[in-house]
């Protein structure tokens, strides 16, 4: 899994999944644009990269300007795009009797909408380097469960999403493909709104909710985007990868 000459544009690279994709990629040699909201929280991230292969732009993914900025002033750095990672996302809870429009609007403005707009400025110039693109979804794309509705559809569509990308992106030779993590350690659940406590709880009962007895390490989610994106995975397209320590494979009984 070589990048060396590659650029690799990462949303929501700043911390959790996003920042240790990031440092992954820069340890196979590939070049680096890296976006969170602000821009200003990528030191300890950038400090584990390599400074002239790393290039941080903030803006806000929900606002179209700031995505076409983050696109543009990539191109303009680099003069070429190989990789994009649509990462960025938020988590809420929510049940059909207790969630709002605002919440399925703020969800799918960041899961969705943004992603889509991000990957139309972003395809001509992966058509241009037979790039490829590697969505972050979850298994609650596929499987189903309850208190996270509107967090659970904008993931089924981050799925559909790439299947039908990759239909339409397949006969110039651009490989679409999501990754769908089971729960991973990251900042996620806590800017979501749970507490240190509950957060707690959930990740020790993440131990009987995945197969492998444990929730996962950013870094397992990183190393399968970095096989998704890579040239062994050339014949790989239009997949949601489970990375979820066989979550999507347990039944109660
Ligand atoms: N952790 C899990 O268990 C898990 C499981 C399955 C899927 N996922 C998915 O993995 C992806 C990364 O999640 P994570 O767990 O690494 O979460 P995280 O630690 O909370 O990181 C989220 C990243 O997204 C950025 N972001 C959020 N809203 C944004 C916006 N409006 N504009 C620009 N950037 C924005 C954040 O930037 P700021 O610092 O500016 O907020 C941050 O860099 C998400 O799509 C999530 O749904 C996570």
């Amino acid at each position: 899994m070589a990048f060396a000459g590659k650029v690799v544009l990462i949303t929501g690279a700043s911390v959790g999944i996003g920042a240790a994709t990031a440092i992954n990629f820069s340890q196979l040699g590939a070049s680096l644009a890296l976006t969170d909201r602000s821009g200003q929280n990528f030191n300890a991230v950038v400090e584990k990269c390599k400074p002239d292969k790393t290039f941080v732009v903030g803006g806000d993914m929900t606002n179209p300007a700031d995505v076409k900025n983050i696109l543009e002033s990539t191109i303009k750095q680099y003069n070429r795009l190989d990789v994009l990672v649509n990462n960025a996302g938020i988590f809420e809870h929510g049940t059909i009797e207790n969630t709002s429009l605002e919440q399925y609007d703020r969800i799918f403005n960041v899961n969705v909408r943004s992603l889509y707009y991000m990957t139309m400025l972003a395809c001509p110039h992966i058509v241009k380097t037979k790039g490829n693109i590697v969505n972050v979804s979850s298994v609650v794309g596929i499987r189903s469960f309850p208190n996270i509705l509107a967090y659970c559809m904008s993931k089924s569509a981050v799925d559909q999403f790439t299947r039908c990308t990759c239909l339409e992106l397949a006969p110039k030779q651009v490989r679409v493909n999501a990754v769908n993590p089971g729960v991973i350690v990251t900042q996620l659940f806590k800017s979501g709104g749970m507490t240190d406590k509950e957060v707690e709880a959930f990740y020790e009962n993440a131990k009987k909710t995945h197969a492998l007895g444990r929730p996962g390490d950013p870094i397992e989610i990183a190393n399968a985007i970095a096989f998704l994106a890579s040239d062994a995975a050339s014949f790989i397209t239009g997949v949601s990868l489970l990375v979820d320590g066989g979550k999507h494979a347990i039944c109660p009984r």
